[in-house]
């Protein structure tokens, strides 16, 4: 009933791409990264289908965070990118979450709170990327100032890679160099592997991996790789043909005429637009499925709506099903088109579209 637009999210799929992902380092620990309300697929949802089973969440931020445990998640839960006041100390510690530290000032922080319970600290080092984490060369002065706190329980060695998914590039090599030399004979578990590092750098696989873009079926690779291959998709957004026209060479397609039809071109007009969450700047040629036919979008975006092309899909009429990515047409085949990356289109879709939950 009513308008179409629909995200679909498949559990089994979720779940899947997490074994996939312990699977490459089974004795080891893998934290579903559901920040973001889960790359946009629902983190409430997503945390209760792996409840059972994950060994921790990750999260950006406390907001998140308590959004889970209200909801009653109990597994171990990390802030990915810490505290950001000292007022979230207490909270971190009163349920037990996993704190990223990234900066010598926060170390004071810590060191004048007052805490019920110490708390598990996640000791983030820039060893390359430059956006966030303790310098190499202060990163074993800060372990043991940690260290030496009662506000402080264990402690994770972490960093996070900037060109993981890039197997030309020599960067991922040299943070791994970096930081094990920064590290040497520190006695504590290592977390370094995003999705990239975890499906294709061995030597970046340790004690914790924190796979997220991995989980939602999207490979983080150009190319074609025996582990991403494996992936399923979670998010398959579907809508419906809602018109359909007959045009002739010449005529124009939706807002400034982008498209101009160079023959006889059946055009169907989609209910899906960029106040969805389907990216506006997506462009003519980018690929769409109808009728389980791919085919390709023409014309510009527009805020609710979007036009295919119909002329070669058999049976294109109202009503037909349009999927615009997921199971049939994978995410990253669509992002190009919008000079974008899954996370992105996962992220950007609107609470206007219907949230379908499978095999819960
Ligand atoms: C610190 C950290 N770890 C892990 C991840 C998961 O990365 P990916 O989604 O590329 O697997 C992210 C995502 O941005 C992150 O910021």
């Amino acid at each position: 009933m009513g308008r179409a637009a629909t995200a679909t999210i498949n559990l089994d799929a979720f779940r899947h791409n997490y074994r996939l992902a312990k699977s490459v380092a089974p004795t080891q620990q893998a934290v579903a990264i559901i920040k973001a309300d889960g790359y946009g697929h629902g983190a409430i949802k997503l945390a209760f289908a792996l409840e059972n089973e994950a060994d921790a969440f990750g999260v950006a931020c406390i907001e998140e965070a308590l959004e889970l445990r209200e909801a009653g998640i109990k597994k171990p839960i990390l802030l990915l990118e810490g505290f950001f006041t000292a007022d979230e100390l207490p909270v971190i510690s009163e349920n037990n979450f996993w704190c990223a530290l990234h900066s010598l000032e926060q170390i004071d922080v810590i060191a004048q709170s007052n805490l019920s319970q110490p708390i598990n600290i996640w000791l983030k080092m820039d060893s390359g990327m430059h956006r966030l984490g303790i310098m190499p060369e202060d990163y074993r002065s800060a372990f043991e100032q940690l260290n030496a706190l009662d506000q402080v329980n264990e402690i994770v060695l972490m960093s996070h890679f900037a060109s993981a998914d890039d197997f030309a590039s020599s960067v991922t090599g040299q943070q791994i160099k970096c930081f094990d030399e920064a590290c040497q004979d520190l006695d504590a578990p290592v977390s370094i592997a995003n999705s990239a590092a975890t499906l294709g750098h061995d030597a970046a696989r340790r004690a914790f991996q924190r796979p997220g873009i991995m989980l939602y079926g999207a490979t983080p690779f150009d190319n074609p790789h025996p582990l991403a291959d494996q992936l399923q998709a979670v998010m398959t957004l579907t809508s419906e043909v809602i018109a359909v026209r007959d045009l002739k060479p010449g005529d124009g397609i939706g807002y400034s005429h982008r498209f101009v039809c160079e023959q006889p071109t059946k055009v169907g007009t989609v209910a899906m637009g960029y106040a969805d969450g389907y990216p506006r700047h997506a462009k003519d040629g980018t690929p769409v499925m109808v009728n389980g036919q791919r085919t390709t979008i023409i014309g510009r975006v527009s805020m609710d709506m979007l036009t295919v092309d119909l002329t070669h899909v058999k049976d294109a009429k109202v009503g037909a099903k349009v999927e615009l990515w997921g199971d049939n047409l994978p995410a990253a085949q669509v992002a190009p088109y919008a000079d974008t990356i899954p996370y992105t289109l996962f992220t950007g879709i609107t609470r206007r579209v219907h949230k379908k939950y499978i095999n819960e």
